[in-house]
């Protein structure tokens, strides 16, 4: 194994405050709630983020930490809290040596390195599809399945033998129950595009043709077809050659959006060219005749520049000021037109997931407050239809991260149901669950569930009804 360098670790502002990492694993049995906990809410909410457990090596950035769930099982009006890290293959190898064995991607990586030269921490996003929790990690590959409710981490996942990785941010049909996958990497193939059945199996895979690596993060689905990605932000590849890794993003080259059939091969791949930009999050994408709508958060230079001010976060040398945006694709000439939604700063949207990839009116996007670092005071609900806007603030010196959408038992709408997120009070380190009505988002929460230790700003979040739960 290659020596580490002893360097002392920069004291990211992602270490510190509303991020900074817990050491406990606990369990809470009705934890004290304010308001309450509607009777007709069901399920469990579980938010996966990044946790470092060890003294990071190194300059640290804020996708580096082990991945550490948080979960809210709601039942019969009550709330149980438990935490738990994710325990993939790269934690054990940690846990065994008692320190930090890999560099984050702040350092240069070690490519001989037998784990990989980064550290597969499983902390970005959750999805659960076929009956099981799965850990996503934002560079793809191995998966890893987790137990509901309990958190144990059951292994990797490969999908009973039928596909090795995949990156975060799979879509799962809520009618077929499919799930569209992807993953990248620096090698060709640069990316690779499968459909998994509602059976959990590989039931198509395909590989893309890019004209190089790429760090791309999500996709979109229609009932019929699929979107991918090929936005010029890569690792800079002069600097690959040389072992080293380095965000660049090739202004000089447009967003390309390429739509294939569900099921097609990527030799069918139809591309659309847009303005040049960056987008980690889409939100929904449906068929309209012969267009092709897709709603997600556009950034139109995701790099930091030196004259960047407080008021637009930036993680080193990514710059988040993304707004909602639309973009249109017409089956039929070819045509792209795309729109600005809005000019507030939001991210990590999420929608009611029963309506992925058909028409579908609300979005639920956290609002980016004015700050160095990437937090979020409050959220905002879309209508993506009408341009209408309603906003729900956390209140001074509060911050929450994604929120989820979960229908109300027995729902009959598309925003019929609950907005929740785990919110962390910057001044005293305490931290809630809140819990919104959907078609009361101004209001107050209905129920602020106490949660007994510090929760950090994290990443993605799931919602698993209690009719999924085995
Ligand atoms: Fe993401």
């Amino acid at each position: 194994m290659t020596a580490i360098d002893e360097r002392p670790t920069n004291r990211s502002i992602y270490l510190e405050g509303a991020f900074a990492p817990v050491d406990r694993e606990i369990d809470a049995v009705d934890c004290t709630v304010i308001g309450e906990v509607p009777t007709d809410l069901a399920g469990v909410y579980v938010r996966n983020g990044s946790n470092p457990r060890h003294e990071p090596k190194g300059r640290y950035h804020w996708f580096d930490g082990d991945g550490m769930l948080h979960a809210l099982h709601l039942e019969d009006g009550r709330a149980h809290y438990r935490n738990r890290w994710v325990r993939t293959e790269a934690f054990a190898i940690e846990d065994a040596a008692g320190e930090a064995v890999w560099r984050g991607i702040n350092e240069r990586p070690d490519f001989s390195h037998p784990g990989g030269p980064f550290k597969d921490t499983a902390n970005t996003d959750l999805v659960f599809h076929a009956g099981r929790l799965l850990a996503l990690w934002w560079l793809g590959g191995p998966c890893y399945d987790v137990a509901l409710p309990s958190l144990e981490t059951n292994g990797r996942f490969d999908f009973h033998g039928t596909l090795a990785g995949l990156s975060a941010h799979p879509k799962v049909d809520p009618v077929t129950g499919e799930m569209m996958v992807f993953d990248f990497d620096v090698m060709p193939p640069y990316l690779t595009y499968g459909v998994v059945g509602r059976d959990g199996r590989l039931a198509h895979h395909t590989e893309i043709e890019l004209d190089g690596p790429r760090l791309l993060h999500d996709i979109a689905i229609t009932d019929r077809h699929t979107i991918l990605c090929d936005f010029p932000l890569m690792w800079d590849p002069e600097q690959l050659a040389r072992g080293r890794t380095k965000v660049m993003f090739d202004r000089d080259l447009p967003a390309r959006f390429g739509i294939l059939p569900r099921h097609g091969d990527g030799a069918v791949v139809r591309w659309f060219e847009a303005s040049s930009c960056y987008m980690y999050h889409t939100i929904n994408a449906w068929e309209s005749g012969d267009e092709i709508v897709l709603v997600g958060c556009r950034i139109s230079d995701p790099l930091a520049r030196v004259d960047d001010a407080d008021e637009v976060p930036r993680i080193d040398v990514l710059r988040l000021e993304p707004y909602l945006h639309e973009w249109r694709f017409d089956l039929r000439t070819g045509a792209v037109r795309e729109r600005v939604l809005d000019d507030v700063m939001t991210e990590f949207p999420r929608m009611d997931n029963r309506t992925l990839g058909r028409p579908s009116r609300y979005a639920y996007s956290p609002r980016i407050a004015s700050a160095p670092a990437l937090l979020f005071d409050g959220f905002v609900k879309y209508d993506t239809g009408s341009g209408a806007s309603v906003h729900h603030g956390y209140g001074e010196g509060r911050f929450g991260g994604e929120t989820v959408f979960a229908p109300r038992v027995g729902s009959t709408g598309e925003d019929d149901g609950y907005v929740l997120t785990f919110v962390a009070d910057a001044r005293d380190g305490t931290s809630e669950c809140v819990i919104v009505d959907a078609r009361d988002v101004a209001g107050e929460p209905v129920g602020r569930v106490v949660i007994p230790q510090r929760v950090p700003i994290g990443y993605h979040s799931w919602w698993v009804g209690a009719e999924e739960l085995g």
